[in-house]
Protein backbone atom coordinates (compact mmCIF):
# COMPACT_ATOMS: atom_id res chain seq x y z
CA UNK A 1 0.00 0.00 0.00
CA UNK A 2 1.19 3.68 -1.25
CA UNK A 3 1.12 5.51 2.45
CA UNK A 4 1.59 9.21 1.86
CA UNK A 5 5.09 10.40 1.53
CA UNK A 6 6.69 11.94 4.35
CA UNK A 7 10.11 13.01 3.68
CA UNK A 8 12.47 14.52 6.86
CA UNK A 9 15.22 17.01 5.84
CA UNK A 10 17.79 17.13 8.79
CA UNK A 11 21.14 18.98 9.57
CA UNK A 12 23.43 21.31 10.98
CA UNK A 13 22.76 25.54 10.90
CA UNK A 14 22.96 26.65 7.31
CA UNK A 15 23.04 23.38 5.79
CA UNK A 16 20.32 24.78 2.89
CA UNK A 17 17.77 22.97 4.79
CA UNK A 18 14.71 25.42 4.55
CA UNK A 19 15.31 26.48 0.89
CA UNK A 20 16.00 22.53 -0.18
CA UNK A 21 12.88 21.73 1.71
CA UNK A 22 10.56 24.33 0.60
CA UNK A 23 11.61 23.52 -3.33
CA UNK A 24 10.81 20.12 -2.50
CA UNK A 25 7.41 20.45 -1.39
CA UNK A 26 6.39 22.90 -3.62
CA UNK A 27 7.96 20.44 -6.66
CA UNK A 28 6.05 17.55 -4.87
CA UNK A 29 3.11 19.49 -3.35
CA UNK A 30 3.61 18.89 0.07
CA UNK A 31 3.03 20.52 2.99
CA UNK A 32 6.51 22.57 4.22
CA UNK A 33 7.20 22.99 7.80
CA UNK A 34 9.94 24.48 9.87
CA UNK A 35 10.14 22.99 12.90
CA UNK A 36 13.69 25.11 13.88
CA UNK A 37 11.19 28.10 13.85
CA UNK A 38 9.22 26.46 16.36
CA UNK A 39 12.16 26.50 19.09
CA UNK A 40 12.65 29.74 18.05
CA UNK A 41 8.96 31.20 18.55
CA UNK A 42 9.64 29.86 22.17
CA UNK A 43 13.03 32.18 22.55
CA UNK A 44 11.11 35.03 21.23
CA UNK A 45 8.57 34.61 23.74
CA UNK A 46 10.96 34.13 26.39
CA UNK A 47 12.83 37.17 25.44
CA UNK A 48 9.70 39.32 25.20
CA UNK A 49 8.12 37.67 28.45
CA UNK A 50 11.47 37.76 30.40
CA UNK A 51 12.25 34.43 31.41
CA UNK A 52 15.86 33.52 32.18
CA UNK A 53 17.24 30.26 30.42
CA UNK A 54 17.62 29.43 34.35
CA UNK A 55 13.84 29.12 34.82
CA UNK A 56 13.24 25.34 32.93
CA UNK A 57 9.79 25.11 34.73
CA UNK A 58 8.45 28.37 33.76
CA UNK A 59 9.71 27.72 30.29
CA UNK A 60 7.83 24.75 30.02
CA UNK A 61 4.98 26.01 31.73
CA UNK A 62 4.88 28.56 28.66
CA UNK A 63 5.32 26.36 26.02
CA UNK A 64 2.24 24.50 27.02
CA UNK A 65 -0.11 27.55 27.05
CA UNK A 66 1.76 28.99 23.84
CA UNK A 67 -0.66 28.18 20.45
CA UNK A 68 1.99 27.98 17.74
CA UNK A 69 0.84 27.13 14.00
CA UNK A 70 1.63 28.00 10.55
CA UNK A 71 -0.15 29.55 7.78
CA UNK A 72 -2.09 27.32 5.43
CA UNK A 73 0.01 26.81 1.87
CA UNK A 74 3.20 28.18 3.85
CA UNK A 75 5.16 26.81 6.34
CA UNK A 76 7.81 29.43 6.81
CA UNK A 77 5.05 31.90 7.99
CA UNK A 78 4.96 30.79 12.12
CA UNK A 79 2.15 32.13 14.33
CA UNK A 80 2.44 32.54 18.36
CA UNK A 81 -0.58 32.93 19.56
CA UNK A 82 -2.11 34.32 16.31
CA UNK A 83 0.59 36.86 15.98
CA UNK A 84 2.92 36.45 12.80
CA UNK A 85 6.46 36.11 14.00
CA UNK A 86 8.31 35.02 11.68
CA UNK A 87 10.53 37.98 10.79
CA UNK A 88 10.85 38.49 14.52
CA UNK A 89 12.85 34.90 15.19
CA UNK A 90 15.69 35.57 12.56
CA UNK A 91 17.46 37.60 14.89
CA UNK A 92 20.62 37.23 16.20
CA UNK A 93 19.63 36.87 19.30
CA UNK A 94 16.84 34.84 19.02
CA UNK A 95 19.04 32.48 16.83
CA UNK A 96 21.36 32.29 19.75
CA UNK A 97 18.51 31.42 22.35
CA UNK A 98 16.87 29.04 20.45
CA UNK A 99 19.77 26.60 20.42
CA UNK A 100 19.95 25.93 24.43
CA UNK A 101 16.59 25.84 24.85
CA UNK A 102 16.28 23.12 21.99
CA UNK A 103 17.99 21.52 24.54
CA UNK A 104 15.42 21.19 27.32
CA UNK A 105 13.82 17.84 27.40
CA UNK A 106 10.27 19.64 28.59
CA UNK A 107 10.78 21.82 26.17
CA UNK A 108 11.27 18.80 23.10
CA UNK A 109 8.70 16.32 24.37
CA UNK A 110 5.83 19.39 23.69
CA UNK A 111 7.06 20.57 20.49
CA UNK A 112 8.02 17.76 19.03
CA UNK A 113 4.05 16.16 19.93
CA UNK A 114 2.68 19.55 18.41
CA UNK A 115 5.05 18.99 15.19
CA UNK A 116 3.59 14.98 15.12
CA UNK A 117 0.72 16.91 15.07
CA UNK A 118 1.25 18.93 11.86
CA UNK A 119 2.85 16.28 10.15
CA UNK A 120 -0.67 14.70 10.73
CA UNK A 121 -1.06 11.43 8.35
CA UNK A 122 1.42 12.47 5.62
CA UNK A 123 2.08 14.29 3.00
CA UNK A 124 4.70 16.64 4.89
CA UNK A 125 7.99 17.82 4.35
CA UNK A 126 9.11 18.86 7.70
CA UNK A 127 13.23 20.09 8.41
CA UNK A 128 15.07 20.04 11.91
CA UNK A 129 17.50 18.10 13.58
CA UNK A 130 15.69 15.54 14.82
CA UNK A 131 12.90 14.51 12.56
CA UNK A 132 14.16 11.46 10.70
CA UNK A 133 15.38 9.79 14.17
CA UNK A 134 12.58 11.21 16.59
CA UNK A 135 9.82 13.25 15.57
CA UNK A 136 9.08 10.76 11.83
CA UNK A 137 11.05 7.83 12.57
CA UNK A 138 8.89 6.11 9.78
CA UNK A 139 9.73 8.99 7.13
CA UNK A 140 10.11 6.86 3.93
CA UNK A 141 12.93 9.57 2.98
CA UNK A 142 15.43 11.06 5.46
CA UNK A 143 18.05 13.10 3.79
CA UNK A 144 20.96 14.35 6.26
CA UNK A 145 21.97 17.80 4.60
CA UNK A 146 25.52 18.76 5.14
CA UNK A 147 28.26 21.51 4.84
CA UNK A 148 31.35 22.79 6.10
CA UNK A 149 31.54 25.33 8.24
CA UNK A 150 32.54 28.00 5.90
CA UNK A 151 30.40 27.20 3.60
CA UNK A 152 27.65 27.42 6.09
CA UNK A 153 28.73 30.92 7.32
CA UNK A 154 29.08 32.31 4.33
CA UNK A 155 25.33 31.59 3.15
CA UNK A 156 24.34 32.90 6.14
CA UNK A 157 26.25 36.11 5.81
CA UNK A 158 24.92 36.72 1.87
CA UNK A 159 20.92 36.35 3.14
CA UNK A 160 21.31 38.51 6.37
CA UNK A 161 23.01 40.63 4.14
CA UNK A 162 20.43 40.74 1.59
CA UNK A 163 17.73 41.34 4.42
CA UNK A 164 19.71 44.49 5.22
CA UNK A 165 21.02 43.16 8.70
CA UNK A 166 24.12 44.12 9.60
CA UNK A 167 26.21 41.23 9.73
CA UNK A 168 30.00 39.63 10.70
CA UNK A 169 31.08 37.00 8.70
CA UNK A 170 33.52 35.60 11.82
CA UNK A 171 30.88 35.75 14.33
CA UNK A 172 28.70 34.02 12.48
CA UNK A 173 31.34 31.48 11.66
CA UNK A 174 31.80 31.44 15.31
CA UNK A 175 28.12 31.45 16.43
CA UNK A 176 27.39 28.16 13.76
CA UNK A 177 30.37 26.11 15.34
CA UNK A 178 29.17 26.71 18.44
CA UNK A 179 25.86 26.09 17.75
CA UNK A 180 26.56 22.58 15.68
CA UNK A 181 28.87 21.44 18.98
CA UNK A 182 25.78 22.33 21.39
CA UNK A 183 22.94 20.80 18.99
CA UNK A 184 24.77 17.95 18.05
CA UNK A 185 26.49 16.96 21.98
CA UNK A 186 22.99 17.76 24.09
CA UNK A 187 21.58 14.63 25.59
CA UNK A 188 18.27 14.81 24.56
CA UNK A 189 17.52 14.01 20.86
CA UNK A 190 20.86 15.52 19.64
CA UNK A 191 21.51 16.02 15.69
CA UNK A 192 22.56 13.06 14.37
CA UNK A 193 22.44 11.33 10.99
CA UNK A 194 18.89 9.16 11.41
CA UNK A 195 19.21 5.06 10.91
CA UNK A 196 18.58 4.70 6.87
CA UNK A 197 19.21 8.32 6.00
CA UNK A 198 21.05 9.78 2.76
CA UNK A 199 23.78 12.02 3.33
CA UNK A 200 24.06 14.65 0.99
CA UNK A 201 26.93 17.32 1.06
CA UNK A 202 26.09 20.38 -0.33
CA UNK A 203 29.18 22.35 -0.37
CA UNK A 204 30.14 22.11 -4.20
CA UNK A 205 26.49 21.55 -5.86
CA UNK A 206 23.75 24.43 -6.88
CA UNK A 207 20.17 24.47 -5.26
CA UNK A 208 18.78 22.81 -8.54
CA UNK A 209 21.24 19.96 -8.31
CA UNK A 210 20.77 19.39 -4.47
CA UNK A 211 16.85 19.15 -5.06
CA UNK A 212 17.06 17.09 -8.02
CA UNK A 213 19.21 14.48 -5.96
CA UNK A 214 16.55 14.74 -2.92
CA UNK A 215 13.66 14.14 -5.96
CA UNK A 216 15.68 11.28 -7.47
CA UNK A 217 15.91 9.50 -3.76
CA UNK A 218 12.48 10.15 -3.34
CA UNK A 219 10.75 8.62 -6.34
CA UNK A 220 13.14 5.68 -6.08
CA UNK A 221 12.26 4.63 -3.00
CA UNK A 222 8.44 5.47 -2.91
CA UNK A 223 8.73 3.50 -6.86
CA UNK A 224 10.38 0.95 -4.23
CA UNK A 225 7.90 0.99 -1.56
CA UNK A 226 4.73 1.21 -3.61
CA UNK A 227 5.71 -2.36 -5.66
CA UNK A 228 6.24 -3.97 -2.41
CA UNK A 229 3.54 -2.71 -0.51
O1 LIG B 1 17.04 25.30 12.02
P1 LIG B 1 17.15 26.53 12.93
O2 LIG B 1 18.47 27.19 12.87
O3 LIG B 1 16.04 27.47 12.68
O4 LIG B 1 16.96 25.94 14.41
C1 LIG B 1 16.99 26.75 15.57
C2 LIG B 1 17.49 25.92 16.76
O5 LIG B 1 16.53 24.91 17.08
C3 LIG B 1 18.81 25.18 16.49
O6 LIG B 1 19.81 25.63 17.39
C4 LIG B 1 18.54 23.73 16.74
C5 LIG B 1 17.16 23.65 17.26
N1 LIG B 1 16.35 22.63 16.61
C6 LIG B 1 16.23 21.41 17.22
O7 LIG B 1 16.85 21.18 18.26
N2 LIG B 1 15.42 20.46 16.69
C7 LIG B 1 14.76 20.68 15.55
N3 LIG B 1 13.97 19.72 15.05
C8 LIG B 1 14.89 21.93 14.89
C9 LIG B 1 15.71 22.89 15.43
Amino acid sequence: MCRKISIAIDGPAGAGKTTIARRVSHILGLKYIDTGAMYRAVAWKMLKAGIPLSDEDSIIDMVRNTEIDFAEGDGSKIFVDGKDISREIRTPEVTRLSSPVSAIPGVRRLLVARQRELAGCGGVVMEGRDIGSVVLPDAQIKIFLTASANERAMRRYKEMKAAGMDVNLDSLRHDIEERDHRDSTRADSPLVKASGAVEVNTDNLSIEEVVEQILNISSERMSAECSTG
